[in-house]
């Protein structure tokens, strides 16, 4: 069976980036650096996307490149009759649960189009906003409904195959997205008070790094780089033989960051200068956003045009997630590509519902004290990634070893890496040592 690939060398870095970046980098980024001590988190999290980022997700791009496959198929085929395989089974059950708590809010997303189209925000105050945001959960059916569009929407993609669906629509949106941060940087960054929200974002204060805001930013490092779950084994396995693979990481890693920065110089400046708490978590983009909008000329067009992109940002990685779970089921399972789509969109929404009823006032979904979707969301950054990327340069560092690994980023030996030694030392040493010590100081 021929393999579907991708096109052409910006048509990976579109749709790896177009992975990546998403609702990860613009809600979950600025809820987590607002938890986490503002500026001592941006430093942490910096430190370990440079460090731990690109080696982490060279080594998931060449177990895929190598292997032609899906990360099951990949363990199986590099290391036949171990458990190795089991990774590649946790990264299709990761992937389902970050799908149900992420097409909640991609949900959102959509309802927040329709409420920029109706010019619902306009002339409103900061607390009716508010307002009307909790108000909006506590409709669980409409919660729902959006959520099951955007999963529609995401399968309607997946099942139209890789160069067709993915990459087409990842390459004239994501440079646009950024454009329209940019803008609004600049209209955050010139509201009164600004400096206060720039001061929080930029100025780490030492004294606020514990190991929760470690673990948290090594969660949110992973999760917003779509690591540690074998979405990138599954992309890698699209990468043509003769792209370089090293740069593609470094490209993935810079432009997803720049991105999560970016929304941080958007929000903080912002929320400070409307009085916005910088904990207020899933309201600080919901709520500030509008707020900024309405302190804009043309801010009715500009908060459309930013809700659809947000929503198309989030479908490229819904894509990516959904994408995994069926190439599994397509090629283990030998399902056809429709059936296999049809099966994993259904999966995903009967998790899917439960996380976006959490969210209501009134909601018995809780353990341990968290809404289920906050369980969810703890669960799959906090525990999952971190332990599925600590396998995954094990098995390049250890298992698959120097000499494989020389092979497939110089594209066996005909491209020139002077720096592939130190890469294979951080992959073999220090990225598990340095994950395995934030787990554990996170969780002591
Ligand atoms: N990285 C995406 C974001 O930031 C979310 C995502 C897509 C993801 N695929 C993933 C996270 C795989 C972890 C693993 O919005």
């Amino acid at each position: 069976m021929s393999r579907d690939g991708f096109g052409s060398k910006l048509g990976i870095i579109a749709a790896a980036a177009g992975s990546a970046v998403g609702l990860g980098n613009i809600y979950r980024f600025p809820c987590e650096l607002g938890n986490n001590g503002g500026g001592a988190f941006l430093l942490v999290y910096l430190l370990i996307v440079l460090c731990l980022g690109v080696p982490v997700m060279l080594s998931e791009f060449v177990i895929g490149r190598r292997t032609q496959q899906n990360p099951i198929g990949a363990f199986k085929t590099l290391k036949p009759k171990s458990a190795w395989p089991l990774f590649g089974y946790l990264g299709v059950a990761c992937a389902f649960i970050i799908m149900a708590f992420y097409s909640t809010v991609a949900g959102w997303t959509l309802e927040y189009i329709v409420k920029a189209v109706g010019n619902e925000f306009h002339g409103k105050d900061l607390e009716t906003i508010e307002k009307e945001f909790v108000a909006f959960h506590d409709i669980g059916w409409k919660n729902v409904f959006w959520q099951a569009v955007f999963i529609f929407l995401t399968a309607f993609v997946v099942f139209k195959g890789v160069a067709e669906g993915i990459e087409k629509y990842s390459k004239i949106l994501m440079p646009l997205l950024v454009l329209i941060l940019i803008v609004l940087a600049i209209r955050s960054l010139t509201l009164p008070n600004a400096m206060e929200g720039v001061t929080f974002l930029f100025h780490p204060d030492f004294s606020k790094i514990t190991g929760s805001v470690l673990i948290s930013a090594l969660g949110q490092a992973f999760f917003s780089l779509s690591m540690g779950m074998g979405v990138l084994i599954t992309y890698g396995s699209y990468i043509k033989k003769n792209d370089n693979l090293a740069t593609t990481a470094l490209s993935v890693t810079l432009s997803d960051t720049l991105v999560a920065v970016l929304a941080g110089i958007v929000i903080f400046p912002a929320a400070f200068s409307f009085g916005i708490r910088p904990t207020a978590g899933m309201g600080l983009v919901f709520n500030t956003l509008p707020m900024i909008f309405n302190q804009m000329t043309g801010g009715y067009v500009f908060c459309i045009i930013f809700f659809v992109l947000l929503a198309v940002a989030a479908l490229t990685s819904t894509i990516s997630l959904l994408e995994v779970v069926v190439a599994y089921l397509v090629e283990e399972l030998r399902m056809s590509r429709r059936w296999a789509t049809v099966l994993a969109a259904l999966g995903c929404m009967a998790v899917g519902v439960f996380a976006s009823l959490s969210l209501k006032s009134d909601s018995a979904l809780r353990i341990a004290g968290m809404s289920f979707f906050d369980s969810l969301d703890f669960f799959s950054a906090k525990i999952l990634l971190p332990v599925g990327a600590f396998f995954i340069v094990l098995f390049v560092g250890w298992v698959m070893g120097k000499n494989a690994f020389f092979k497939e980023i110089t594209n066996e030996g005909t491209l020139k890496l002077s720096l592939k030694g130190v890469i294979f030392f951080i992959i073999k040493f220090v990225a598990p040592l340095a994950i395995a010590l934030i787990f554990i100081t996170g969780f002591l």
